[in-house]
C-alpha cells in the first residue's frame, strides 16, 4: 500500500481557543453571528455529504459534470505532479481529476475536518496504490505552508467554498494562495453562479431538512466544546437571498425569547423572539467578477468552463 501521511497544523487545542474567541465575539455582536468553519465536526462533514446528494442541491452535480468533461483538458494544460486541494472534504469529485492527471505523484488534501481527511485518505490509498497522499489538518484562511512536493502544482478549491468567505476575506485568501504558487503552477477554482432566487433558496433550504440539521449542528458543536445549553429545537433554519450582495445568507432564528448559557465562557446570552444568529454566507458569482477577483490577486484566468445549464463554473488560472 502507498504511504498515507497526515500532518496536523492546527494544534489540538487551537481549535478550542479559536472557538472560544469566535463564540465570544460573535455572540456579543449585533447582529449575532458564528463563523462557518465550526460546522465541520465529524457529524457536520457527514451531513454535508448528505447535502451533496439532495435533489435541490445542484452545485455538486454541476461541478462533477464539468470535471468529467474537462479533467483531460485540465491535465494537459497543467501537467501537474502535485495536486493540492483546499477544503477537500470527501475528495469525491477529485477522483475525476486524479483519473486524468497521469504524471501526478502526490495528492495533498487540506481540511479542518480530521475525520473527513482520514476517511478520504484511507479510501484513496486503497483505490490508488501508486499515489502518495499527504493530508494536512489546517485552516486555509490562516495561510498554510505546503510540504516540499514536486512541481508543477495544481491547487484546487472546489465546491464553491470560496463563496463562504466575505469579499475582503476572499481577497486575502486568494493572495495567500498566489504566494504559494511558483511559475507554472495553476489554480482550479469552483464558483457557483448567480441564478434564479427560487433555485438558490431551495438549494439551502431543502424539503427533507438536511440543510437545517447541518446549520443547527453548529449549536451542537458549541454545546459540546464550550458547555453551552443551546436547544436546537428552539431555533428555525432560515436561508435568505441577499440580492444586493448576491449571496445566500444562512441564519438560525430564535422561535421565542430565550437565554443561552455558555459555561466555558461564563456567559449568558439573551435572544429576543425572532432574533437571528447569522451562521454562513454562500456568495454566487458572475464571470467578470471572478476574473477581476483573480486578477486583483495577480492571477491570470486562462480557462472558464460551465456545466451545460450554466449553473456553476470552474476556472483555471496561472501565476503571472
Ligand atoms: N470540496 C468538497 C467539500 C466542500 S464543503 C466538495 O466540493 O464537495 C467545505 C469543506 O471545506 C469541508 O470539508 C470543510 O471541513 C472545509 N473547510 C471549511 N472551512 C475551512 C477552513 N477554514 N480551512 C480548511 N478547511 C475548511
Ligand atoms: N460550500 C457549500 C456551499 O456554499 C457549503 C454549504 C452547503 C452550506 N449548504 C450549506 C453551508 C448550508 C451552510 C449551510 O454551497
Amino acid at each position: 500500500m502507498s504511504p498515507f501521511h497526515i500532518t496536523r497544523i492546527l494544534p489540538e487545542d487551537a481549535a478550542g481557543a479559536a472557538l472560544r474567541a469566535d463564540v465570544l465575539g460573535g455572540l456579543h455582536r449585533t447582529p449575532k453571528s458564528l463563523p462557518p468553519k465550526w460546522f465541520y465536526d465529524a457529524r457536520g462533514s457527514e451531513l454535508f455529504d448528505e447535502i451533496t446528494e439532495l435533489p435541490e442541491y445542484y452545485p455538486t452535480r454541476a461541478e462533477r459534470e464539468i470535471l468529467l468533461d474537462r479533467s483531460a483538458e485540465i491535465a494537459a494544460a497543467t501537467r501537474a505532479r502535485t495536486l493540492v486541494e483546499l477544503g477537500s472534504g470527501s475528495s469525491d469529485k477529485t477522483r475525476h481529476l486524479l483519473d486524468e492527471l497521469s504524471g501526478l505523484r502526490m495528492y495533498v488534501p487540506v481540511d479542518v475536518s480530521e475525520s473527513a481527511l482520514v476517511h478520504a485518505g484511507e479510501a484513496l490509498i486503497a483505490e490508488r496504490p501508486a499515489l502518495d497522499v499527504h493530508a494536512l489538518i489546517a485552516d486555509f484562511t490562516r495561510g498554510i505552508t505546503l510540504p516540499d512536493t514536486p512541481g508543477p502544482r495544481l491547487i484546487a478549491f472546489l465546491g464553491g467554498t470560496i463563496g463562504n468567505l466575505l469579499p475582503a476575506e476572499r481577497a486575502t485568501f486568494l493572495s495567500s494562495v498566489r504566494s504559494l504558487m511558483s511559475p507554472g503552477d495553476a489554480l482550479l477554482l469552483g464558483t457557483d453562479l448567480v441564478k434564479d432566487e427560487s433555485v438558490l433558496v431551495s438549494a439551502y433550504d431543502d424539503a427533507a431538512g438536511v440543510t437545517a440539521a447541518f446549520n443547527k449542528n453548529v449549536l451542537t458543536v458549541v454545546n459540546r466544546e464550550l458547555g453551552a445549553d443551546f436547544d436546537p429545537d428552539d431555533f428555525a433554519h432560515v436561508a435568505l437571498w441577499d440580492r444586493d450582495h448576491e449571496w445566500i445568507e444562512m441564519r438560525l432564528r430564535a422561535r421565542t425569547a430565550l437565554t443561552v448559557k455558555v459555561h466555558a465562557l461564563d456567559l449568558a446570552v439573551d435572544f429576543a423572539a425572532g432574533e437571528d444568529l447569522r451562521t454562513e454566507i454562500s456568495a454566487k458569482f458572475r464571470e467578470d467578477g471572478v476574473r477581476k477577483e483573480l486578477a486583483a490577486a495577480d492571477l491570470d484566468r486562462t480557462h472558464w468552463w460551465t456545466d451545460r445549464k450554466g449553473r456553476f463554473a470552474l476556472s483555471l488560472s496561472v501565476a503571472r
